[in-house]
């Protein structure tokens, strides 16, 4: 297709063609041919006819692949059914339905049984401190898992009940999730970054009938008390009327105390001196972790579902309203996440695979535990930060396990750039193959610095666009095939017809710009919203029927590459992690001094962006520091850390159309001081504009 290339770095050589201004007709980086050479897909036009034949067959391409895992009882009817179309009657999709199987038996009974890798290292963990270490093979794991399920059908835990799980990155994460799966019982992962607040409402929703947590942990230097956040989330939940009749405490911290034989995941004694981490302790509620599974069985028979049953919820923040529980099933799921592991990540039994995200994302779901797994890849799960002890601790553990594929975030590789080179220079990193990025656009600068530095020039980057609803990739290069172009997300995987709209949704040929959809399923796109399958149609099949609409904007260039531009409704990207404006807003209108409070979104060097908070306060309050700390505290209690907001700018008034509605795209311009404001005639009282830019100096950042 005529693409320009290069394989240098100095983009000036013959052949290339670079044109000012115009990213889509930017540089192309080639596939290195020792990658491609052993590729799963070797090729360009490899991948088109793989693609082609996903789309045109997908009941026999998807087929194919479900063969290569377990099924208790065959598909007896259809492979696929679905509408997309709210026109036509309720939004479903079904793959394989009627089918049985397991998810848990697939990535661990047939790992050890059927492909013998048994004694294979499923999980390197490194701890938060360099020397906390351990390891744990797939039959070890499995151990675990019985255990851990036979623990959770003692206490009354049955298929289609909620589980919801509060924890660190410990291999008890882990564990607790694959015994949910077992059972088929749905685990309800809460990052345990955000508050008690946003844990009771998890927990609310899915009326979780059991929560799994952890006395404490550290990240970085930071010590945090998970079981009080854990304790406060329950006590909230017995106010609103829903005791939670169980809580399992994994002694993390305080496994130092434990024999080593007691350790429920072998892993070593935390060597950090550990302060007296005070955990209360609910009598007839909490039960240690390591006490239950000294009592517990080795065999546990797993629960065969139905391959449209629910595999688990995982919340997203919406644009309107309260947290959506995105519902991701068994048999569409498995498929999907396995696949996309394998091809996206040229998977390879040798591979050391490392993905940084924490298991709490729908990416550590996917690329943590499911995918590798049901691959039998070996794979790091650590539990610490990128910055500590020091600024090279990616590129040490890199070289520690020799890890062969990496995957992780812009805002880290935009934080770890600010840094320099020597940081990563200093080790070898020379065992790198792919490099992978996820969770939102990657500038260029970012993603030639990933390239250069950190992987030597030798290692394609592949840049997936996909969504909590999606379930795993959806643009995404393939290392071995695709010609990479810094900052877009490629093509689409297979099963993936993607799309361009113009507002009045209609389908743009060719190079365009407009709303990024998707025509028909692919296995792994989220079922519904957990309780409100029509916020499920609102959402996502409303706006253009037919089509699934991801809410992002996007650009095809010439050469059929997809750009992400960002997301087109009021949601933020805080480094890589969906806030929406409305419940910011809602946590900060909850304080006494605020009346009326508007959230844009805000360029940041390592966020990507920021909160920009207006705030109009009640008569009888004055701005000031003492003022917006609280409301700060106020928002990382009633979200979490990763909502702060960077600025707070006092707004005697809010600009707003005539209905009403506050006008965030001028908000977003007064943030940036941008004076360009484009159509504002719309605004009821245009002084208010005035009034806000001069404002902005006594903003508090
Ligand atoms: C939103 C989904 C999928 C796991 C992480 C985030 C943005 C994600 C990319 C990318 C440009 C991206 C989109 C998307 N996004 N990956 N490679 N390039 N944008 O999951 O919290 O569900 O967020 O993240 O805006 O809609 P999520």
């Amino acid at each position: 297709m005529g693409l320009p290339e290069e394989r240098g770095r100095s983009g000036g050589g013959s052949g290339v063609r670079e044109e000012a201004g115009a990213r889509s007709r930017g540089r192309s980086w080639s596939p290195p041919p020792e990658v491609s050479r052993s590729a799963h897909v070797p090729s360009l036009q490899r991948y088109r006819e793989l693609h082609r034949r996903s789309l045109e067959e997908p009941r026999e391409f998807w087929g194919d692949i479900a063969k290569e895992f377990y099924w208790k009882t065959p598909c007896p009817g259809p492979f696929l059914q679905y509408n997309f179309d709210m026109t036509k009657g309720k939004i479903f999709i079904e793959w394989m339905k009627g089918a049985t199987t397991n998810v848990c038996y697939n990535v661990l009974d047939r790992i050890v049984y059927e492909k013998k890798l048994g004694d294979k290292v499923a999980f390197y963990w490194e701890g938060n401190e360099p020397e906390e270490t351990t390891q744990i093979t797939y039959r070890e794991l499995l151990v675990q898992v019985c255990h851990f399920s036979n623990v959770l059908r003692k206490q009354g835990i049955c298929k289609g009940d909620r589980v919801a799980i509060y924890m660190p990155m410990i291999p008890e994460l882990v564990v607790a999730m694959l015994a949910c799966a077992r059972l088929g019982a749905l685990h309800s992962i809460v990052f345990a970054g955000f508050s008690s607040e946003s844990l009771c409402e998890r927990i609310l929703d899915s009326s979780c009938s059991l929560l799994i947590t952890t006395d404490a942990f550290y990240r970085g230097e930071k010590l945090v008390n998970l079981k009080e956040l854990a304790d406060e989330a329950l006590e909230k939940c017995r106010e609103k009327g829903f005791p939670v009749r169980c809580c399992i405490v994994v002694k993390h911290l305080g496994r130092a105390e434990l024999g080593t034989g007691d350790s429920p995941s072998q892993s070593p004694p935390i060597k950090r001196p550990c302060p007296d981490v005070q955990i209360s302790w609910n009598e007839g509620v909490d039960m240690w972790w390591h006490e239950l599974m000294q009592e517990a069985g080795d065999e546990c028979e797993p629960e065969w579902c139905d391959a449209e049953d629910p595999l688990f919820i995982l919340y997203t923040s919406g644009s309107t309203g309260k947290p959506k529980g995105v519902v991701h099933t068994v048999g569409g799921y498995m498929l999907y996440v396995a696949t996309t592991f394998k091809y996206v990540f040229d998977f390879h039994a040798e591979d050391v695979f490392w993905c940084t995200a924490d298991i709490g994302w729908i990416t550590g779901h996917s690329y943590v535990t499911y995918g590798p797994l049901a691959n039998g890849a070996t794979s790091v799960l650590f539990e610490g930060i990128p910055t500590y002890p020091d600024m090279s601790r990616l590129w040490s553990i890199v070289d520690k396990y020799k890890v062969t594929k990496f995957y992780t975030a812009p805002t880290a590789i935009r934080l770890l750039m600010k840094f320099g080179d020597e940081p990563v220079t200093r080790h070898s990193r020379a065992s790198l193959q792919v490099l992978g990025t996820v969770g939102e656009p990657i500038n260029p600068e970012a993603w030639l610095w990933y390239h250069r530095v950190v992987g030597a020039q030798r290692c394609p980057i592949v840049d997936t666009f996909w969504q909590t609803e999606t379930g795993g990739h959806m643009l995404t290069p393939l290392p071995g095939a695709t010609p990479m172009k810094p900052g877009s997300a490629t093509f689409p995987f297979f099963g993936v017809a993607p799309a361009v709209l113009n507002e009045s949704g209609e389908e743009l040929e060719g190079e365009a710009e407009g709303y990024l959809v998707f025509k028909q399923p692919w296995p792994g796109i989220m079922r519904t919203v957990y309780g409100n399958h029509e916020r499920f149609e609102t959402t996502y099949f409303k706006k253009f029927p037919g089509y699934y609409v991801t809410g992002d904007g996007c650009r095809r260039d010439q050469d059929g590459y997809y750009w992400i531009t960002g997301r087109i409704d009021d949601m933020l990207n805080v480094s890589g992690h969906l806030l929406s404006t409305a419940e910011v807003e809602s946590a900060l209108v909850e304080h006494e001094a605020v009346a009326e409070a508007a959230v844009v979104g805000h360029p940041h060097p390592v966020k990507g962006e920021c909160l920009y908070c207006f705030v109009t306060l009640c008569d009888g309050h004055t701005f000031s520091s003492t003022l917006t700390e609280e409301l700060k505290k106020q928002i990382r209690e009633k979200i979490g850390p990763i909502a702060t907001p960077d600025y707070i700018q006092n707004a005697p008034s809010l600009p707003k159309t005539r209905s009403g509605k506050i006008m965030r795209r001028v908000l977003r311009k007064i943030a940036q001081n941008d004076h360009d404001l484009g159509d504002v005639s719309t605004v009821a009282d245009p002084s208010v504009i005035t009034q806000l830019f001069n404002h902005r100096c006594l903003t508090i950042q």
